[in-house]
Formats: structure tokens, C-alpha cells, sequence
């Protein structure tokens, strides 16, 4: 009886294990879909306010992603490094919004996309 208990019990935390690696997986990717949502939204924007408010919700979901659990499959010193050039970048593009110059803050915003680029292929994503 006791026996069985223990299997039970061992197989009752190995599905929450498993179940708690597959959600943290698909934590990370949903919030990478809110940063896609945002930034293509962003990028589709010719007006200051627009664009201000599409790159607060970029930031925000950016700024999520900085603090979500990191499936064990990546490596973690080559996404923080992403995400810091991320927000920097993103620093540059608010600036420039703020000073109302939107193409060139839109040129800023395009250039987020190599870095998307190059950090996905870094981490083999
Ligand atoms: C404009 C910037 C970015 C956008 C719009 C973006 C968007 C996305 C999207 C839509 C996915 C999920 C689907 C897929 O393509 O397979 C994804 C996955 C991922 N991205 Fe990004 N990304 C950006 C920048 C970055 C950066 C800078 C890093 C790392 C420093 C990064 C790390 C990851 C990782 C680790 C995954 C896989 C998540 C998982 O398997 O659970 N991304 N990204």
C-alpha cells in the first residue's frame, strides 16, 4: 500500500513537472507573439500618438519577456544580451519619437528587426 502510494505520488509530481516545463515553454512564446503583435503594429503606424502607443505595448511586452522563465533549451547569456540591445534600441526609437521624427524613428524600428534576426538564429530559435 505504502509502495503504491509512492508511485502515485512520484507519478503525480512527474506530470507536474512536465506540465509546468511545457507551460513555461509556451509562456515564453506567447509572449513573443505579444512583441510581434505590437511591433508590427508599430511598424504600420505613420502617426506620432499611434506609434508612441504601439511602442509602450512593445516595450511592455518586451520588458515581460526580460522576466519570463527561459525554456532550458536556450541559452540564457545570449538572451539577455538580445534583450538588453532590444531595449536599448527601443530607447533610440522613443527618442525620436519624442522629438517627432517619426520616419526616422520607423528606420530605428526596422533596424529591431536584424536584431530579432540575428538573436533568434543565435539562439537556433
Ligand atoms: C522585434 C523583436 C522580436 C520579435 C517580434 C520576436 C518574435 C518572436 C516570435 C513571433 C516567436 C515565436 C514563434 C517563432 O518564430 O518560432 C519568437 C520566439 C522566440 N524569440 Fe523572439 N522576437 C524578437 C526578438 C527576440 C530577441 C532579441 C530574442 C533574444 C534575445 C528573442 C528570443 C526568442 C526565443 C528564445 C524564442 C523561442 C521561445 C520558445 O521556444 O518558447 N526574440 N520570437
Amino acid at each position: 500500500m505504502k509502495k503504491g502510494l509512492a508511485i502515485l505520488s512520484s507519478a503525480i509530481l512527474s506530470c507536474a513537472l512536465f506540465a509546468n516545463a511545457a507551460f513555461a515553454a509556451s509562456e515564453m512564446e506567447s509572449t513573443m507573439k505579444d512583441m510581434k503583435k505590437s511591433y508590427k503594429a508599430a511598424a504600420a503606424d505613420s502617426d506620432t500618438t499611434a506609434l508612441a502607443k504601439n511602442l509602450k505595448a512593445f516595450r511592455t511586452a518586451v520588458e515581460k519577456a526580460k522576466t519570463t522563465k527561459l525554456p532550458s533549451k536556450y541559452d540564457k547569456k545570449t538572451f539577455d544580451e538580445g534583450i538588453t540591445k532590444l531595449l536599448a534600441g527601443l530607447d533610440n526609437v522613443d527618442k525620436l519619437v519624442a522629438a517627432n521624427k517619426v520616419p526616422e524613428a520607423k528606420a530605428e524600428l526596422d533596424k529591431l528587426r536584424s536584431l530579432m534576426k540575428e538573436y533568434h538564429k543565435k539562439l537556433k530559435v
